[in-house]
């Protein structure tokens, strides 16, 4: 018994790094008026599968930290943080596409 649980407490711990942001947890963005975002951690590992520092970075999301980064509109349409990709090249672009990601 006390060799199971052992076992899923190690198992636990060493998954840990991979159930990050990635899979199956997401985050909400709820600051804009026009409704939150919804930012999907499985689907954008999949997308980004040149790995964890296609997007932490020292220009795009540094920290692993939910709101470390202040996500602005301005950014994105610039190809900063969720635009490096939602561009309408890597990923849909972020004009005229609001609802893709806001929500309410
Ligand atoms: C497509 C972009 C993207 C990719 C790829 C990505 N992340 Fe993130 N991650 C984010 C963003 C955006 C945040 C929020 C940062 C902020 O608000 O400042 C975040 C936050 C996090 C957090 C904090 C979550 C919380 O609840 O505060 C962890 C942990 C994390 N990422 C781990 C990872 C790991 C590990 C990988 C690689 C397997 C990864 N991320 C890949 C974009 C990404
Ligand atoms: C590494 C590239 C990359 C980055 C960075 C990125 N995305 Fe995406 N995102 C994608 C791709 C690829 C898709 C799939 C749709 C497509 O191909 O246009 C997607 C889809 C989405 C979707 C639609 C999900 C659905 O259910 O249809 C939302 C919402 C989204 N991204 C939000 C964000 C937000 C918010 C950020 C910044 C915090 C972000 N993305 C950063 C690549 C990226
Ligand atoms: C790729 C996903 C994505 C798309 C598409 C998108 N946004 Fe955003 N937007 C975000 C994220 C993430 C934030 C940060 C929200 C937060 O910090 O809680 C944000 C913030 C905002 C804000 C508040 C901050 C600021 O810069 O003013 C407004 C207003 C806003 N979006 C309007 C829009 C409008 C209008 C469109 C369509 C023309 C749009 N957004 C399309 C992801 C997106």
């Amino acid at each position: 018994m006390l060799r199971i649980i052992v076992m899923t407490l190690l198992f636990a711990l060493m998954s840990m790094p991979a159930f990050a942001v990635p899979a199956g947890k997401s985050l909400t963005f709820d600051k804009a008026a026009n409704g939150s975002v919804n930012f999907d951690g499985s689907l954008h590992n999949k997308a980004a599968d040149k790995g964890c520092r296609t997007c932490h970075n020292p220009d795009t999301f540094p920290q692993m930290k939910k709101g470390s980064v202040t996500i602005t509109m301005a950014k994105i349409y610039a190809g900063e943080q969720c635009g490096i990709c939602h561009n309408g090249e890597d990923a849909f672009a972020a004009k005229g596409k609001c609802n893709q990601c806001h929500k309410r």
